[in-house]
């Protein structure tokens, strides 16, 4: 028996990363998972998972390609009882060299698309009696760096907000809804396996001095998505390695 027996999950940015990992394990567990992403690579992603998956291309910024993602999720599996709303984009730079561009590239994906993979899952999953949303901030949600993420930080702050509307408004409803804050993991946006080796400045803040991989946040992931986690909802979780934990 798999903790995730009988569910179904909707995953963005699953060509990818967290994203992908998450598929991966969710499959493992028992569920069936709709592996979403706008590269093309879900493809691949499904086709390794076999029946238990499909692949949909989605844009998660634009509404009626994540309303399309929730049909296709019905369409293949009658229901959804998790949203993972994983895809992202990094990037942005010192705040005084801010451009709108560069705003609304970061904005419209890591926290309007974190809202619109919400709204939809909310929308469908009422109708069967609620479910659980997993989305992914970041410890940029929580703090600012000198390196500059000034931009990424405030969206990722903004998936904060959703995810604690999300959780009050519709708890009573069945819905749970928590996010998820990364630290480094090595994936493709931080320059994929080897990464920290090269820059250990990169991990020298965390606890556990080294970098996190894709399947650790996984794990958590499935455990917001299982009945095990029934009575948590709203909450903000660093999976760090204890660099939030630490004094400079
Ligand atoms: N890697 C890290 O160290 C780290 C740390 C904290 C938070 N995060 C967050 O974790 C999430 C996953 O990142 P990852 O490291 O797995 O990155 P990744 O680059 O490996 O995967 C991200 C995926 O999102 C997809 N994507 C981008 N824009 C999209 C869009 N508009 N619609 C649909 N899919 C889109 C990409 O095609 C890619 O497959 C992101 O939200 C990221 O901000 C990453």
């Amino acid at each position: 028996m798999g903790e995730l027996d009988g569910k179904v999950a909707v995953i963005t940015g699953a060509g990818s990363g967290m994203g992908r990992a998450s598929a991966e394990l969710f499959v493992a567990r028992g569920a069936r998972v709709v592996c979403a992403d706008i590269s093309g690579a879900e493809e691949q992603t499904a086709k390794e998972l076999g029946d238990a998956a499909v692949a949909v291309r989605c844009d998660v910024a634009d509404e009626a390609s994540v309303v399309a993602l929730f049909e296709a999720a019905l369409a293949a599996f009658g229901r959804v009882d998790a949203a993972l709303n994983v895809a992202g984009v990094a990037g942005g730079g010192a705040l005084a060299e801010a451009t709108l561009e560069e705003y609304h590239r970061i904005t419209s994906i890591d926290m309007l698309g974190v809202l619109l993979g919400t709204k939809h899952a909310i929308k469908t999953m009422v109708a069967t009696g609620g479910g659980s949303i997993v989305n992914w901030s970041s410890i940029g949600g929580l703090g600012a760096s000198p390196m500059g993420t000034g931009i990424y930080s405030a969206a990722k702050a903004g998936v904060h907000a959703i995810t604690k509307a999300a959780a009050v408004e519709y708890g009573t409803q069945g819905i749970r809804a928590n996010a998820i804050c990364p630290g480094f993991i090595e994936t493709a946006m931080t320059g994929g396996p080897g990464t920290a080796e090269k820059f250990p400045q990169l991990v020298h803040g965390s606890a556990l001095k080294r970098a996190g991989r894709a399947e650790e946040i996984a794990e958590v992931a499935a455990f917001l998505a299982s009945d095990r986690s029934s009575y948590l909802t709203g909450a903000i979780i660093p999976v760090d390695g204890g660099t939030t934990a630490a004094l400079p």
